[in-house]
Order: C-alpha cells, then structure tokens, then sequence
C-alpha cells in the first residue's frame, strides 16, 4: 500500500440528482473496471436540500443508460461533517465551488475543495454546466464533460494510492 489507505472522493452540484450522482457513477464503474475497489470510495452530495431522499432526475437517468450507467445514489444535502469523512471535495461549477469554500473553516478544509473541470484533459469548459432546465443535448454534454474529467481524476487519484 502507499501513502493512504483508501482515498474518499463527494462529489458536489446544487441538486444532487444531475451533476453530481452521474459523476459518482461515472467514477465508480472506472474504479470497478480498474480493480480499485476498497482503495477509493465515492460519495455525492448537492449545496440544497431540495430534492433530498430522491433518486438521480429521470432524464439524467436515461441518458445514463445510453452509456451503461445505473445512476441509483439518493440526494442528500452537503454537511460540514463531510470536511472530515472525504478527502477531495469536488464541485461542479463556480457557484458550488464558492459556497464549498464558505463553508470550510480551516486551510486544510479548503484544499480539499476542487473544480470538476480541474481534471479534464480533452474539454476547455471552466465548469460542468446545469442541465436541468436544458434539453437532451444538455444531459448529453454533462455526460461527455463527466466521462471525460473522471478519467482526469482517476489518473490524478492514482498518484495518491
Ligand atoms: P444538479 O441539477 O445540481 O446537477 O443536481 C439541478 C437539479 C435541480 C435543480 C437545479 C439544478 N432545481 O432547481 O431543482
């Protein structure tokens, strides 16, 4: 083993059934298909309690599907104890990523907070954009920025084990 036991990845969206319950499934199947089960874990949390208790929006769902993807997590709001439980934090677009920052109280906290797009290796988006009142190309977008930023981060991860 090297420096960690096991690497704890949130990542974080405003609602917790688009954004960010496709990138844990995205990043779980790659740990799967990687054999690194048991050395990172994945988790998803959103900025609101809005859509709490609730399975991924139906649409993000399907497009999921498409891909091979069973996007299953239920939405459950960000809380500061998740400062502790993980060490990556990983927020979708600026508005998250800014409200992540406001709540960490320490500058050990605050480097734990990521952009999504940090990771990306063939995109230039500066953020994973909000599909919810955007179509299926939307969804279809989110999905391509995602796969490809998950890569990022898993290569980014392994330099960590
Ligand atoms: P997410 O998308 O942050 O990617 O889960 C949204 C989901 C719900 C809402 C907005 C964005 N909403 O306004 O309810």
């Amino acid at each position: 083993m090297g420096r960690k036991d096991k690497i704890r990845v949130l990542f974080v969206c405003l609602g917790n059934i688009c954004r960010s319950p496709a990138a844990e499934g995205i990043l779980k199947k790659l740990i799967a298909e990687n054999s690194l089960d048991g050395a990172i874990e994945v988790n998803s949390a959103g900025m609101s309690a809005w859509h709490e208790g609730e399975l991924p929006d139906s649409r993000m769902r399907a497009h999921g599907r498409l891909r091979g993807y069973d996007f299953c997590s239920r939405s459950r709001p960000f809380n500061s104890l998740d400062f502790e439980r993980f060490d990556y934090i990983i927020a979708m677009d600026e508005s998250n990523y800014a409200d992540l920052l406001s709540f960490a109280m320490t500058d050990e906290e605050k480097t734990k907070v990521r952009r999504m797009t940090d990771f990306s290796t063939r995109y230039t988006h500066d953020h994973i954009p909000d599909p919810y009142y955007s179509g299926d190309s939307g969804f279809e977008l989110v999905l391509d920025l995602l796969e490809d930023a998950c890569a990022g981060l898993l290569k980014f991860l392994r330099g960590e084990i």
